[in-house]
């Protein structure tokens, strides 16, 4: 078994890539040649993707049970993760900047998430079809870590926010909720150009633009407001950045018409040791959460305010249902508790967002000038090819992502050992070694070198 610090036992140099390295990429118009000709370097290396893809295909629509993991021709399948790699079924191995999207945080094999399941497996069971004494002191930690009064745990970050709308509404008794372009807060929950046509059609939603301070005053000081649900930096969307004055107006706001105000920290609750609202001294009236504080497994987490989270008291009577088979599931409720009290320690958390961040740095040093720029926060970035020069991105509104360009570099990451996701992000995973962070930068430098006349602002 590589150990943690090992570098990747079969990276390929980009020299061997068969790309063009001495020579540029002459001409702007050549992106599509580009694109084409990296696709078919992927389709040959990947020939065991390939089948497989094609065999899921027979069960499942579009051979995929997770849209975003689809890409085309087809997507990479993985075949096991080790510490901070993926090792694919052709055999290559990869550096995991994918990091599950912020839920495997400890890697994929951490000593004390193993002896954590190993032990719930052996000495608790499985699903026992009742309340256990974990849940509550995953709770207690949960509350301490983040400031909340109660918590409710459910299986996704997805429910965690349906749960705390659903709460909000109850509250309140209004229905309208603030939410912005770009904001992502799970499967049914994304709000890229408008409400999808997937989305829940239970509440009444109000979009308004990521970062406009007035806008917002606007739209959440109404009479009729439930809520306002907003992520302190968009993760799915590209990791923007919410300001400070941002952030605040949206509380105060909040505050002055009684809506509830629900900060989504299922990505940003990894930023620091209490989340991203203890760093940018938000008291939000609920909280959610998801992703790797279950250990690593089906997660979510939803909590704040006790008067507000009394409305799921059952032994009030008109509380409301919370349901969920797995709520309380032995292995999350374990391995939860041993991510969150052992290994995700205060310090940890500081001290590895400070690796992020001069991680960040070094590849905003290599980017400077071309259409390529890194947004982020501590451990969490992304990458994006500017379609229109501007690289300070504030807002959804203001990203125009060119996707030749992003395919580009999807692909050849991946040929060099690195997994990323195509739209660009990167979450860090414990455990990387910096001589990997390090490679990255200068794979990146290369990268832009190459193809420089398509990168040129
Ligand atoms: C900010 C945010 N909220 C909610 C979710 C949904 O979480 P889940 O995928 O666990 O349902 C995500 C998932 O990426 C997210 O990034």
């Amino acid at each position: 078994m590589p150990k943690a610090d090992s570098p990747p036992p079969s990276t390929p140099a980009v020299a061997e890539l068969g790309l063009t390295v001495k020579g540029q990429v002459q001409s702007s118009s050549d992106l599509n040649a580009a694109v084409t000709a990296a696709k078919q370097r992927f389709v040959g290396r990947n020939p065991n993707s390939a089948k497989l893809f094609e065999e899921a295909t027979e069960y499942l629509p579009g051979g995929n049970t997770r849209t975003l993991l689809y890409s085309a021709p087809f997507p990479i399948c993985m075949k096991k993760g080790e510490h901070y790699q993926v090792f694919d079924e052709d055999g290559h191995a990869y550096t995991d900047f994918v990091g599950e999207l912020t839920a495997a945080l400890y890697g994929h094999s951490h000593p004390l998430i193993q002896e954590s399941l190993i032990n719930t497996i052996n000495n608790v069971g499985l699903n026992l079809g009742s309340t256990i004494a974990q849940e509550a002191k995953h709770a207690k930690l949960i509350c301490e870590r983040f400031s909340l009064s109660k918590v409710r745990f459910c299986n996704s970050g997805t429910e965690a926010n349906l749960h705390a709308l659903a709460g909000a509404r109850h509250y309140t008794g209004k229905r309208k909720t603030v939410v912005f372009s770009g904001g992502y807060h799970g499967a049914v929950l994304g709000f890229w150009d408008g409400v999808q046509d997937n989305g829940v059609d239970k509440h009444e939603w109000v979009i308004g633009r990521y970062n406009d301070v007035e806008g917002a005053k606007k739209l959440i000081e109404q009479d009729d407001i439930a809520a306002v649900l907003v992520e302190g930096m968009q993760g799915a969307g590209g990791c923007i950045l919410g300001t400070n004055e941002f952030l605040m107006q949206i509380q105060e706001s909040a505050k002055k018409v009684g809506a509830v105000f629900i900060l989504d920290e299922v990505m940003t609750s990894r930023l620091g040791p209490g989340g991203l609202q203890a760093i940018d001294g938000l008291k939000p009236d609920l909280t959610t959460f998801g992703k790797y504080l279950g250990g690593g497994l089906a997660f979510g987490a939803f909590g704040g305010r006790v008067d507000i989270m009394a409305v799921y008291d059952p032994r009030s009577p008109n509380s409301l249902a919370h349901s969920g088979t797995f709520n309380n599931n032995t292995l999350a409720m374990n391995a939860g508790f041993v991510g969150l009290s052992e290994i995700w320690k205060p310090e940890v958390a500081v001290e590895f967002n400070k690796v992020g961040d001069a991680f960040r740095a070094s590849l905003q040093e290599v980017t400077r000038g071309t259409k390529m720029s890194v947004t982020g926060r501590g451990a969490l970035n992304a990458i994006h090819f500017s379609g229109n020069g501007t690289t300070e991105i504030s807002c959804r509104e203001a990203v125009d992502e060119d996707w030749g360009l992003k395919d580009l570099f999807y692909m050849e990451m991946m040929e060099g050992g690195f997994w990323i996701t195509r739209r660009g992000s990167i979450a860090l995973i414990l455990g990387t070694p910096q001589s990997e962070l390090d490679r990255f930068v200068s794979v990146v430098e290369k990268f832009l070198e190459r193809h420089r006349t398509l990168v040129s602002l």
